[in-house]
């Protein structure tokens, strides 16, 4: 028997999210029922709401989430009902050749049940599209079971919801490439994902961690979690200079987590010419290029992007989530707001001024 949802629906770039009564079936094989209890607004989302990605419409956006199992379909077994669990944007079904070498997240079954076409919503008769076969924004939602990692009863919902991206994407990326105390990172852009890079980096022993940010609010928080450094593009004449001041031979690990071109280029030029890594996190309008100069790259250097954070669904995740319950890892200090669903474009609205640093929809 399909089931009234409440979520917020996208009808095309640049207009409010609205609140709607949609139809959910009931999950199928392989799939789960989860009834949401927290989640997050991320960058990514906004750049949907912007028109800088296609996405069919129309459509529930929202992929960073926690919630509970309420009903499993046919043929799973490893999930029940009452679990907590925290849905993830890649699959990880364990089996194929990617998941059993350990080298990438990025599952082969990547393509089954993972795009805007997967989806369970619908209003009178109409299939409602989602984003990656997820769609958060509503207090439930039916996914891909191997999509789904069950995490520890004594995280708040919250802080498993945001760790499920960006916690992951920023922590996961700093460990990923082996960040120890010798490194000298710069992160660009202290949002929801870099404040993780900033953490992760705080947590490897990093001796500098240098923020680059147009917003100077978002220095205390940074600071707070471990940043070492700070400086706003728009007050000093060249960025990838006083990073170089601040290293000498450039960062050894550099983040890019704004999805601006022209500040990837910063980046890169800002990392240590012989073995420094830039690491490209931000998601850039679709279509958009990366220019720079190619005798940069030619002494070692390497550059190259990251899905989030490298981490698995379902064997990476579960520990992150424990991190935090545990206090190991703080997702506290980074929630700024916390909305209800009708309250959405509120939250938005915010990102957009720069005046939160993660908002997250609770539900009852
Ligand atoms: N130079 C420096 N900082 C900038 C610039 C710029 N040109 N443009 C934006 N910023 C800063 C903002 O002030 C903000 O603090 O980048 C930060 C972005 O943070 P959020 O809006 O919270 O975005 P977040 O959710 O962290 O996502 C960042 O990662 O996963 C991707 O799609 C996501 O591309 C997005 C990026
Ligand atoms: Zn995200
Ligand atoms: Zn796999």
């Amino acid at each position: 028997m399909p089931m009234k949802i409440k979520a917020a629906v996208f009808h095309g770039p640049n207009q409010p999210l609205t609140i709607e009564t949609l139809e959910l079936d009931d999950p199928g094989p392989g799939e789960v029922l989860v009834k949401i209890k927290a989640t997050g607004l991320c960058h990514t989302d906004l750049h949907i709401i912007e028109g800088h990605q296609p996405q069919p419409v129309p459509a529930v956006l929202g992929h960073e989430s926690a919630g509970v199992v309420v009903a499993v379909g046919p043929d799973v077994s490893d999930l029940r009902e009452g679990d907590h669990v925290v849905p993830f944007l890649l699959p990880e079904c364990g089996v194929c050749p990617n998941c059993q070498s350990g080298k990438t997240n990025i599952c082969l079954k990547i393509g089954e049940r993972t795009g805007t076409d997967f989806s369970r919503l619908s209003r009178n008769g109409q299939r409602i599209h989602t984003f990656v076969g997820m769609g958060t924004f509503a207090d439930h939602m039916v996914i891909a079971a191997d999509r789904v990692a069950k995490v520890s009863e004594h995280a708040s919902f919250e802080g498993a919801c945001y760790a499920s991206c960006g916690g992951a994407t920023g922590i996961g990326s700093v460990r990923r490439h082996d960040v120890d105390r010798e490194a000298l990172v710069a992160v660009f852009g202290l949002g929801g994902v870099g404040l993780n890079v900033v953490q992760g980096a705080a947590l490897a022993g990093a001796q500098v961690i240098i923020g680059v940010d147009t917003n100077d609010a978002k220095e205390a928080v940074a600071r707070k979690l471990g940043l070492t450094h700070f400086i706003n593009p728009d007050k000093v004449e060249s960025v990838a200079a006083e990073i170089m001041a601040i290293t000498v031979m450039g960062a050894t690990h550099s983040f890019e987590c704004i999805g601006a071109p022209a500040v990837m280029r910063e980046a890169i030029a800002a990392t240590n010419a012989f073995y420094g890594r830039c690491t490209i996190i931000g998601v850039a309008p679709s279509g958009s290029e990366l220019t720079t100069p190619v005798q940069q790259l030619s002494m070692g250097k390497t550059v190259g992007g990251l899905l989030m954070g490298g981490v698995k669904a379902r064997s990476g995740l579960p520990s992150l989530v424990s991190e935090y319950a545990e206090g190991r890892v703080n997702f506290d200090d980074l929630i700024s707001h916390r909305l209800k669903l009708d309250e959405i474009n509120e939250g938005f609205a915010m990102m957009k001024q720069g005046l939160s640093t993660r908002t997250v929809i609770l539900f009852d």
